[in-house]
């Protein structure tokens, strides 16, 4: 999937999901440019960005934070993070810790050295 195609995907799903649940944080329009990386809703597809779907909110408000003040040193996400103020770090961590979590469902026949 490239990133128009992507950015897309999730515009549609912001649009289709908005009169989904009423308690849900609505989708911060900075949400967009994060599905790049860690998906449209937070699940990313690639082994190297994390998922944030689901993840605690205050979690990903202090790792937004780290990034940005340089406490957490990783190029990628100090340029994400340069960006957003204290009120978009809310919304995000709010919008991302409130979508569904990747099911992870463990191989237990798989060797306890195995790595992805
Ligand atoms: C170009 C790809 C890219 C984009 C776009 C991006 N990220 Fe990231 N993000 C990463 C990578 C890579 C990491 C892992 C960095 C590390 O090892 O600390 C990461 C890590 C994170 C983490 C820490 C996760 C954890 O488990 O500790 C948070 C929170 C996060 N990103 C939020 C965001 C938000 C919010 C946005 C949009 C404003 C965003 N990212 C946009 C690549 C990206």
């Amino acid at each position: 999937m490239n990133l128009k195609t992507c950015l897309c995907a999730a515009l549609g799903l912001g649009l289709a999901g908005a009169a989904a649940a009423e308690t849900l944080p609505p989708k911060p329009a900075r949400a967009v440019v994060c599905a790049a990386c860690h998906g449209q809703n937070g699940v990313s597809t690639l082994p190297i960005y994390p998922n944030l779907a689901g993840q605690q909110e205050s979690y990903i408000e202090h790792a937004l934070h780290a990034y940005k003040n340089g406490e957490r040193k990783n190029p990628i996400m100090a340029a994400q993070a340069a960006g957003l103020s204290d009120q978009d770090i809310k919304e995000l961590a709010a919008w991302f810790a409130a979508q569904k979590p990747a099911v992870y469902v463990p191989d237990v026949n798989a060797p306890l050295t195995a790595q992805k």
